[in-house]
């Protein structure tokens, strides 16, 4: 079978070719989604540009357009509205064979791109020895959302979480565990690791270390500057410094994939900067060669301003004055190494949006330095701030910064009294609290623009009702009590084979117009698209739940068509959760 053409562009066609019938170009039948869907369907905006070129009023290209569409089979109306709009709205029985079309297409109606193009991802990006906080959850939920959008659409995307592992932070918790445990091995000149042990590191400790030592450096200036000289040696591989400093990453990472996996976060690669050092000679050799490299105030720096800066974009420094590397360093080298391993069409960076300067800085010393091809897309999707309800960054109730192993258990916790307050036992009510904890948290921040800052409401998200998590959750557990009583297999291929009511044929419209919602989910880099859809569609599916008994309906061809319906239905919510991140239940 073809790939399913998108239903867009086959009205498109079909009006760009009556457009052309007119005499008019054939570009100008493009035709969209309806922003009024109590007007009609769809819409072609095309006769305003068409006047324009043709000297015409809009509203008489609109009609002469639509005149020669009646008698398209497809189409049940189509008007020119006022001032020119054309109005157009399909027949249920073409609906339905899209519909039909839709439940065989192995990707459920999702575009898919052939542009043979990979993209790297970089989220998540959680510090060595300093816990995961807030800040970190919102790029790993908006990442990974990102990242499923993108394959469900065929794009090979390889997922980097880039930990923070090679700067001064490193430098700072091994100072400190020198001075707690000077007698460590790993602390002689001498060290070897084939003959000396490394000391096992208390966990309680690596938590508070970070915090402490960072404390520490801002009062004791000689204590600072111990932390850079280690993060230099560390960096040029002292064998007793890298040799803890590995103990430290793997410690923290086996924390962090805990967390992530938690949160249904992976990654297909668990570097680092660390793993960019190879590549800092090279990058320093290409700036070099370029005549980009200057010598200020004992730095090495690239000049990247522009004439036409609004804001100061300062020199990006490549090498401090003692030598080490900044996180612009390892930002370019990683730079180098993804080009040379992947090839990307794309490196998406979703980072807190506080650091764009930090991107722009680094993307225009890596256009300079050429480290990828001109067509290859750097870009930035920063992100907001997750507020309290005092619209102040979350903290805990006791005002610390919240961790977020802290928030899933407060999440689940909550969770759990809901369940328990609605009566419902089940032997797995631990574990369906937990995935409703999951959802709601995610949920709650897919569905706001990635860019603006948010309130974390958790007993909003929890809700049953509204635009929440949990309501998702629910309504599939709603399709799911529905079709097992009607003893039907979720594997089944049955396609409705009437549309009945306005909710139902909101219903399948939400189902067709879904793949596009990918689409404009990945250009816009928008999760909370998908959200809407999701949405939408579960609404539409309340409204026509109430309205009707389905299982006791005694016409048999509705009632197997409403099942085949919930079917649908159910196949499309499940694939816009997962593809958002969030694990349905099986009931609640
Ligand atoms: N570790 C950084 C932080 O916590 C985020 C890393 C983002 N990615 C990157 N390539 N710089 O702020």
């Amino acid at each position: 079978m073809g790939k399913l053409e998108k239903l867009t562009d086959i009205l498109s066609r079909a009006v760009s070719e009556a457009f052309a019938g007119c005499g008019y170009d054939y570009s100008l039948g493009t035709v969209v989604v309806s922003d009024r869907l109590d007007l009609c369907q769809f819409q072609c905006n095309g006769s305003f540009a068409a006047a324009k070129l043709y000297k015409k009023p809009p509203l008489a290209v609109a009609g002469e357009v639509a005149a020669r569409l009646e008698s398209d089979a497809r189409i049940k109306s189509i008007e020119a509205v006022r001032p020119g709009f054309i109005n157009i709205t399909l027949t249920d029985e073409y609906l339905l064979e899209y519909l039909s079309a839709v439940n065989s297409d192995p990707s459920l109606g999702v575009p898919q791109d052939d542009s043979n193009k990979s993209i790297v991802m970089d989220y998540g990006g959680p510090n060595v020895a300093k816990s995961l906080h807030i800040g970190h959850l919102r790029s790993a939920i908006i990442g990974e959302a990102i990242k499923r959008i993108a394959r469900a659409m065929g794009i090979t995307v390889y997922s980097d979480v880039h930990l923070g592992n090679w700067g001064t932070p490193m430098g700072l918790v091994i100072a400190e565990y020198s001075e707690r445990h000077p007698e460590w091995a790993c602390f002689r000149e001498d060290f070897d690791p084939e003959r000396d042990e490394l000391p096992i590191l208390d966990p309680e400790e690596l938590n508070e270390i970070y915090p402490y030592a960072s404390a520490k450096s801002k009062q004791d200036e000689a204590f600072k500057e111990k932390a850079h000289r280690i993060t230099f040696e560390l960096q040029s591989r002292r064998p007793g410094y890298y040799a803890l400093w590995k103990q430290l990453v793997s410690a923290s990472v086996s924390d962090v994939k805990k967390i992530f996996g938690a949160l249904n976060v992976d990654f297909d690669l668990w570097y680092g900067e660390s793993d960019s050092d190879g590549y800092i000679p090279e990058l320093v050799s290409i700036l070099d060669s370029k005549g980009l490299l200057h010598e200020s105030e004992g730095a090495l720096v690239v000049d990247v301003k522009r004439e036409d800066d609004k804001i100061t974009v300062p020199p990006v420094i490549i090498k401090k004055s003692d030598s080490s590397s900044t996180y612009a360093t390892t930002d370019l080298a990683t730079i180098i190494q993804r080009e040379r391993d992947y090839h990307p069409g794309k490196i998406l960076y979703v980072v807190d949006k506080r650091q764009s300067l930090h991107f722009e800085q680094v993307f225009r010393c890596a256009r300079m330095a050429e480290l990828v091809p001109e067509d290859t897309q750097l870009s930035f999707l920063g992100f907001g701030t997750m507020n309290g309800s005092d619209g102040k960054p979350f903290k805990t109730r006791d005002g610390g910064t919240m961790k977020l192993s802290e928030l899933i258990r407060t999440a689940t916790d909550e969770a759990l009294e809901k369940l328990r307050d609605s009566q419902y036992l089940s032997s797995d009510i631990e574990e369906i609290a937990r995935k409703i904890g999951i959802a709601a948290i995610k949920f709650g921040d897919l569905s706001n623009q990635p860019s603006k800052d948010y309130i974390f409401d958790l007993g909003k998200f929890l809700s049953f009702d509204g635009k929440t998590g949990t309501y998702l959750l629910y309504t599939v557990t709603r399709i799911n009590s529905i079709l097992s009583r009607a003893g039907i297999d979720s594997l089944s291929d049955l396609t409705p084979s009437g549309i009945y009511s306005d909710a139902e044929r909101e219903i399948v419209l939400d189902i067709i117009l879904s793949g596009e919602a990918y689409q404009k989910a990945l250009s816009d880099l928008a999760p909370s698209v998908l959200c809407d859809c999701a949405y939408n569609l579960a609404s539409a599916f309340s409204r026509f739940y109430h309205d009707n008994r389905i299982l006791s309906e005694e016409d048999g061809e509705k009632r197997t068509s409403w099942l085949a319906l919930c079917l649908i239905t159910r196949r499309v919510l499940v694939k816009l959760l997962e593809t958002l991140g969030i694990e349905p239940v099986e009931h609640m």
